[in-house]
């Protein structure tokens, strides 16, 4: 336990809340041109901090965690990412009112039994997790018929509000990465499917 540590992590906390973006690294200075599926592909396999570290993060973090085991962690994150690159995409191809450019980026995250059943197994530890994802994605499926409509005032309000069910989760939610039997004890379900590659949703 390093108590100066703990300090240097509670003034980059303050720092990011008051200071926002000039000190900041935080903000991507280029949008990535490829998707993400080809960033690092290696799982988070070992442990990377000593508890003491993931336990004062905990502490200034308030939000209400989301047990995952360490794949599934790492399935959300690259399906966030993916989230962000549709959004990406609309807005790019908004831009250029190609029409079904923007309906297939909006593809990406519209509703489907798959991104149903993904919703509720990363939701089975947090409640309310899951309903407000299915809301996300329930947004989202109005897009694609705003553009067909080639309404540009209909898709921004459509991805406006989508994007306000993401910050939404974010506000409220927090991944925690416990082991398959703290997940197994915490959501009663008895198995984790979430190890493969079956997610849709990889733009290119
Ligand atoms: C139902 C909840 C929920 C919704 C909806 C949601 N997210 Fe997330 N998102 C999360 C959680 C939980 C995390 C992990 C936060 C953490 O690190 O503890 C996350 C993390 C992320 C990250 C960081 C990924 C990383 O590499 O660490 C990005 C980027 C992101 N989300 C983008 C989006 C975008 C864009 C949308 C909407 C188009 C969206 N998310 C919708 C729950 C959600």
């Amino acid at each position: 336990m390093k108590p100066h540590s703990v300090a240097v992590l509670m003034l980059v906390f303050s720092a990011c809340r008051l200071d926002a973006a000039p000190t900041e690294p935080s903000a991507p200075s280029s949008a990535p041109s490829s998707a993400p599926s080809s960033a690092p592909s290696s799982a988070p396999t070992k442990p990377s901090a000593p508890s003491s570290a993931i336990d004062a993060l905990a502490t200034l973090d308030s939000r209400q965690p989301v047990p995952l085991q360490p794949m599934m962690a790492w399935h959300q994150k690259r399906n966030m990412m993916e989230h962000l690159v549709a959004i990406q995409l609309i807005t790019a191809r908004l831009a250029e009112e190609d029409w079904e450019g923007v309906e297939q980026a909006a593809s990406l995250i519209a509703s489907s039994p798959t991104m149903q059943m993904q919703c509720e197994h990363m939701g089975a530890g947090a409640a309310g997790f899951t309903e407000l994802a299915l809301e996300f994605h329930a947004r989202a499926d109005q897009i694609g018929p705003a553009a067909a409509a080639r309404d540009t005032q209909a898709v921004l309000r459509a991805t406006a509000h989508t994007l306000s069910a993401c910050t939404r989760c974010h506000e409220t939610y927090r991944q925690e990465v416990v082991d398959a039997e703290t997940w197994q004890a915490q959501t009663g379900a008895s198995h984790s499917p979430m190890g493969g590659d079956e997610h849709p949703g990889t733009p290119d």
